[in-house]
């Protein structure tokens, strides 16, 4: 039989985040960018990544797609499954943080309390939610993957947005409609709100 007690953490001994962070000249976050497929989470996390690289600032993305084929790849679209996916993103961003590293999350992430869990996990002060709000019509209209196409004719189940919830962020740390503006714009936009505390060391 499993027991915990036989488990023996050495947080305490292991090197801490600010000695990293004081190494790095940065202070880490975790961006996470919420919003339906296709919305441009991942397009403008790669702008803001290269941004910051420039800048100096060590970063890693983490994303749906590529997270999904890897350590999660037997987790599928229905609540539970969703609710584990970003379970274990949160616990995995929350090693990046204590890296030092800034973390681009760049997941559907679909309902409030998937989110308030990753918070949770991660800490509120740490937890920049970002909510990518591009309206489902014109994600549907540029259809980048050929999801939304599936999703109509009934190939994809539980597809967000159409058969299964999305809940957009009440108060998002950062909202951005990129509707009518450029991916340099949102860039932009995450970068200005961004910086200021990841260049407070
Ligand atoms: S989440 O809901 O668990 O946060 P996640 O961000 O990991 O989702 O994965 C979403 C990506 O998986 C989408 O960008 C899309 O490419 C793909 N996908 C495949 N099936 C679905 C579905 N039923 N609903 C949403 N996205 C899907």
């Amino acid at each position: 039989m499993e027991n915990k007690n036989n488990i023996h953490p050495v947080f305490d001994r292991i090197l801490q985040r600010a000695d990293k962070e004081k190494m790095l000249h940065q202070k880490a976050v975790v961006i996470w960018f919420t919003g339906l497929s296709g919305s441009g989470k991942t397009t403008i996390a790669i702008g803001v990544e290269k941004e910051l690289n420039k800048l100096g600032v060590l970063t890693q993305i983490l994303d749906g797609d590529n997270v999904r084929t890897g350590i999660n790849n037997n987790l599928g679209f229905s609540e539970e499954d969703r609710t584990e996916n970003i379970r274990r993103i949160a616990e995995v961003s929350k090693l990046f943080l204590n890296c030092g590293i800034v973390t681009i999350n760049c997941f559907v992430s679909p309902t409030i309390e998937i989110r308030e869990n990753a918070k949770e996990i991660i800490g509120e002060n740490d937890f920049l939610e970002v909510y990518i709000n591009t309206p489902f019509e014109v994600c549907e209209q540029r259809d980048v993957k050929g999801l939304y196409k599936k999703a109509r004719a009934g190939e994809i189940k539980n597809f967000t947005g159409l058969d299964a919830p999305f809940e957009a962020p009440l108060t998002p740390f950062l909202e951005i409609h990129t509707k009518n503006q450029t991916i340099e714009e949102s860039v932009e936009e995450v970068l200005n709100k961004v910086l200021p505390i990841i260049q407070n060391k």
